[in-house]
């Protein structure tokens, strides 16, 4: 659920998606559109460096990802760490995309109606559509089916009022997220379902199933259009689409399309009353019930930074630990001890060894460190006696 709600999240306002993802994102998309105006160019070209890039990485002080500031300690600010140590130069951002890969990519319809079509369809015909490519997996009437999404909560303005409580509690009064009662924009419902739906054929419906398929959508959230319902018998077209009011528009809060979202975010976590217990508190803040829900997987420590230096976690308490005479015997005695090729007592063969240990143990050793036969002195190592005594109790060890 909750991937299907960030998935939304991030379809539903492209700027929005990537004003959270990062100012770096942010600048790379620039660039790649600047570049892409000013030639159509294939092939690597010097990729400009925009200065909220240059502001980020260069003075080394400050990160902006959305509302929240970042320390950077040793060049790095967490997890997705930029070494600036290790990238003395600068960051390196490929070839800048060109025109035709821009558009390529560029198949999302806007709020504003960008990239929507022309075409029509209705609610009966969208019912049809939906009886056969839908229903399998978004149950009857959008009523969802285990654990695929609901297409509708029931009337949609009803359900957005669950979602007064959005930031204060997530429980079962927190807001229903769906379509009707939650997306903020209708045109995500359009491309989403266009170019992702059905799910086994994504890109399979004309623009005029869309249409029908959103049309009925809208039918099953009871949601209006201009003041009309959204009846039976309704049909849907793009000018109709454009004056779809989502009853939910204004629940996101802070703002952060456009390029004044940053400032909208500061402004808003600035404003005590917009969260918390209301006032402002830096000691024992919490005395009575903390009112603020906390994420479960917030990140809670950058200081010290992640190291890039990976060790192995510690052996679980009572695990067996590795013999001091193994990684010797593998280096050097296993190559003939590994198989009875060669005449020599295999490890782990109980037999062989039982019959070598009858000699006595000093014997053994000796004969290792001296020679015998096939044998070579010391196994034709260097090795000081002690580190052949160690490998040959881990031969002991492996017989019993
Ligand atoms: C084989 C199963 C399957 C079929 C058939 C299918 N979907 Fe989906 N649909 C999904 C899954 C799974 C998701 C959630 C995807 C995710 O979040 O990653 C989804 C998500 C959606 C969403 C977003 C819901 C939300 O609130 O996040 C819409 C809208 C949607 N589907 C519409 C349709 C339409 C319209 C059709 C028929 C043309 C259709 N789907 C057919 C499996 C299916
Ligand atoms: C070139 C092959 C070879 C290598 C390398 C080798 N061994 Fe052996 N080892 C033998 C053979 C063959 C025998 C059997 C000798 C016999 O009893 O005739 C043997 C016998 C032994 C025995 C039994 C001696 C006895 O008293 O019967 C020990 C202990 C032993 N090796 C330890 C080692 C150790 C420790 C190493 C590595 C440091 C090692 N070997 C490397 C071939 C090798």
């Amino acid at each position: 659920m909750y991937k299907s709600y960030l998935k939304k999240i991030v379809s539903s306002s492209i700027v929005a998606s990537v004003v959270l993802l990062g100012t770096t994102c942010n600048a790379s998309s620039d660039d790649a559109k600047k570049v892409a105006k000013s030639s159509n160019s294939v092939g690597p070209a010097k990729a400009e460096v925009s200065d909220s890039v240059k502001r980020t990485y260069a003075n080394g002080k400050k990160v902006i990802d959305g509302g929240v500031t970042y320390p950077i300690v040793n060049g790095k600010t967490g997890a997705y760490a930029t070494n600036e140590k290790a990238h003395k130069a600068a960051v390196k951002f490929g070839k800048p995309a060109t025109a035709n890969e821009i558009k390529a990519w560029d198949i999302d319809v806007m709020p504003d109606g960008t990239g929507l079509p022309e075409g029509s369809g209705s609610v009966e015909d969208g019912e049809e559509l939906y009886e056969e490519k839908c229903v399998s997996c978004h149950g009857d009437f959008g009523a969802g089916s285990g654990s695929y999404p609901k297409l509708t909560a029931g009337n949609a303005y009803e359900m957005q009022k669950t979602l007064t409580n959005q930031r204060v509690n997530g429980n079962d009064e927190g807001p229903k997220r769906t379509f009707g009662s939650y997306w903020p924009n209708a045109s995500t419902l359009w491309w989403y379902i266009k170019t992702g739906m059905p799910h086994p054929a994504p890109m399979s419906l004309t623009d005029n199933e869309v249409y029908a398929i959103s049309a009925y959508i809208l039918n099953i959230n009871e949601m209006e259009i201009d003041g009309e319902l959204v009846e039976d018998e309704y049909v849907l077209n793009r000018e109709k689409f454009l004056k779809i009011k989502m009853p939910n528009k204004d629940g996101f809060i802070p703002k952060i399309d456009g390029p004044k979202g940053p400032d909208n975010v500061r402004a808003f976590y600035d404003d005590v009353s917009n969260y918390g217990n209301g006032t402002r508190c830096m000691k024992n803040c919490f005395d009575g019930e903390a009112k603020v829900q906390k994420i479960k997987l917030a990140i809670s420590d950058f200081t010290p930074p992640l190291s890039n230096e990976k060790s192995l976690p510690a052996a679980p308490k009572g695990a067996k630990t590795e013999h001091p005479g193994k990684a010797g015997y593998e280096k050097h005695c296993a190559i003939c001890h590994g198989t009875d090729s060669m005449g020599a007592p295999v490890l782990g063969n109980k037999a062989a060894w039982t019959k070598v240990l009858k000699q006595g143990k000093d014997t053994v050793y000796s004969n290792a460190i001296h020679g015998k036969n096939g044998m070579p002195p010391k196994g034709g190592t260097s090795l000081a006696d002690d580190k052949i005594k160690e490998i040959i109790d881990y031969m002991i060890e492996e017989a019993k």
